[in-house]
């Protein structure tokens, strides 16, 4: 048994949801909440900042290891990342920063160094890590995983809506198209592509609220935690 609790991975697509309610299921447990996306955000942050390029499989692993990451934990269950202690927030949203992310993500050196990283930082358990692999490649062995899934569609609907609440401009059709596009890019690739783990749970958002979908995690979670007897 790990020394914190269980280990909740939470994988699905771009959009679909996987923060929002992996911080709410966090919080309400005590656990700590990891979003494995910000890796690979801040190192292609990294990369393009620096001009180290994107394509260079060696290089990036090169960048990577030479940086200090720190995971420093703000008011809520979710750690920020920090890299040579700069504290990396809004960068990580951008546009040319989420494509730059799921360009690197295709590269194995670049997979294996985050996999450790994260196997590290969730191994006590006490944890929800989100991302694309947790169930299937970070954490086979993870007590509770959950595919969250929903249309291509509803996720864009609900960026648009994300940006406009924010007073920001945002075209549907151009969102649905970023969206299908980066689904592709993270289905089809080789290297650890974006797949249900056999024996994670399947829940569709599509016309689901965020709260119910964050009940009915949070009872999966009970009834885990009781087969295994913790
Ligand atoms: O989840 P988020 O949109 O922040 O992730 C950014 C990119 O990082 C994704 O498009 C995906 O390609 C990559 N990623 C990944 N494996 C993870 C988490 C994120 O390949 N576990």
């Amino acid at each position: 048994m790990r020394s914190d609790g269980i280990i909740v991975a939470i994988d699905g697509p771009a959009g679909v949801g996987k923060s929002t309610v992996g911080k709410l299921v966090a919080g309400r447990l005590g656990y700590r909440f990891i979003s494995t996306g910000k890796m690979y955000r801040a190192l292609a942050w990294k990369a393009l900042e620096t001009g180290a390029g994107l394509e260079d499989d060696e290089k990036l692993v090169a960048l990577a290891g030479s940086l200090k990451w720190e995971f420093p934990r703000g008011s809520g269950p979710e750690a920020d990342v920090s890299l040579d202690g700069r504290r990396l927030a809004l960068e990580l949203a951008e546009e040319r920063v989420s494509k730059a992310s799921s360009g690197i993500a295709r590269l194995a050196g670049v997979r294996l160094f985050m996999r450790g990283m994260q196997r590290e930082a969730g191994l006590n358990g006490g944890v929800v890590m989100e991302g694309r692999d947790i169930g299937t490649n970070v954490f086979p062995d993870a007590e509770l995983k959950i595919y969250l899934d929903a249309s291509p569609q509803a996720r864009a609907a609900r960026r648009t809506s994300q940006l406009r609440g924010q007073g920001l401009e945002a075209d549907y059709a151009q969102i649905l198209d970023f969206i299908i596009k980066r689904d592709a890019q993270d289905s089809g690739r080789k290297n650890n592509p974006l797949k249900k783990a056999e024996d994670a749970f399947y829940l569709d958002s599509t016309v689901m609220p965020r709260d119910k979908v964050v009940d009915a995690i949070l009872e999966l979670f009970r009834t885990r935690v009781e087969d295994l007897k913790i």
